[in-house]
């Protein structure tokens, strides 16, 4: 029987791949951003400048801090990756979100589980780099090797955790390929970079048999509830648990923590949650609290609900809240693993 060996969650932010002196790239995005979302409310770039006037935010965006905090998510992100060469797992299953790289506004599946037998992880073409909006780019390397790549998928296991989520009542959208991306819209192009990233930093590009597990928290009206991702973690999890092949799976969370403006708040509560297992105290926020980067905290309450029966300890590796600017636009950077 297959074996749940190690959990992770990770942030998956551009920050840790921008250099700090470079952040500010973003900012202009953050003054037109109309929808900036802040514990369930959404500010424009003024509003929420005077929401946060009395946090004292500007002090811990001075270059100084900058250049420690971009330090210390990559130490985090080294060491996410060492407890993934300890755990030597054969397989793995990814939850992470598309945001318009797969998906576009033709089709955009609440949960789609993918048991093809090959990945692909691409640069962008000249025509997306030239669409991106400022900074972003420059992230790049950080989720998508500078040569196209093939990872193997695991299709038996793949297939299996559909089977089986559908018993459970979840209808998921299936796929076997990597559809072409939409040139007129995608940013990039094979496996989104919630993945991508985790191939990169985590795997060290030396993927093994893996099976995605792509939620769509950003897009409204169809995200799925936080209540309904831990169900289908769940789901998951037992499935891994049920699949009859003698092999160590590591379950990862990619994305989060709240962006695109950090609330230290939440993030060290949700954090603290994970530690004590209290998987339902994730969930009790209301919806409009799981907005735009920070909805993909969904990507790891689905990996809890995944890591419940698997009898491993959560420890918060880092948690490095990684601002830009004084309305604390930026990143909540958690990083976690379970063993
Ligand atoms: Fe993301």
């Amino acid at each position: 029987m297959a074996r749940i060996v190690l959990g992770l969650g990770l942030a998956h932010t551009p920050q840790v791949h921008t250099a700090p002196e470079q952040w500010h790239q973003r900012l202009e995005a953050d003054h037109r951003n109309k929808s900036l979302w802040f514990r369930g409310q959404a500010y424009d770039w003024k509003g929420l400048v005077d929401a946060r006037a009395g946090e004292n935010l500007a002090s811990q965006a001075e270059p100084a801090e900058r250049q420690a905090r971009h330090a210390r998510a990559n130490a985090a992100v080294a060491a996410v990756a060492q407890a993934w060469r300890d755990a030597r797992p054969d397989v793995a299953v990814i939850l992470g979100n598309d945001q318009h790289e797969l998906f576009v506004e033709d089709l955009m599946p609440a949960f789609t589980i993918f048991w093809g037998k090959e990945l692909q992880n691409l640069p962008s073409t000249t025509e997306q780099i030239a669409r991106k909006p400022a900074g972003i780019h420059l992230a790049h390397h950080g989720h998508a090797p500078p040569q196209p790549l093939s990872h193997p998928g695991e299709p038996e296991l793949g297939r299996h955790l559909i089977e089986r989520a559908m018993a459970d009542g979840f209808d998921v959208a299936q796929s076997q390929w990597l559809r072409e991306a939409d040139q007129r819209i995608s940013f990039s192009s094979g496996i989104p970079h919630a993945f991508g990233f985790v191939y990169r930093n985590v795997m060290g590009d030396q993927v093994p048999p893996n099976v995605p597990v792509i939620i769509n928290t950003f897009f409204p009206p169809n995200q799925p509830t936080a209540a309904r991702c831990l169900a289908l973690g769940r789901s998951i999890g037992r499935a891994i648990a049920s699949w009859q092949q003698d092999l160590r799976v590591a379950v990862i969370g990619s994305g989060g923590l709240s962006h695109f403006v950090v609330d230290e708040t939440f993030d060290r509560a949700f954090l603290a949650a994970l530690v004590r297992a209290d998987h339902e105290a994730l969930v009790h926020h209301p919806e409009p609290w799981f907005q735009a980067g920070t909805s993909e905290c969904k990507n790891w309450i689905a990996a809890a609900g995944a890591l419940e029966g698997a009898n491993l300890q959560a420890r918060v590796v880092d948690y490095v809240p990684c601002y830009r600017s004084e309305a604390g636009t930026g990143t909540g950077a958690g990083f976690v693993v379970w063993s």
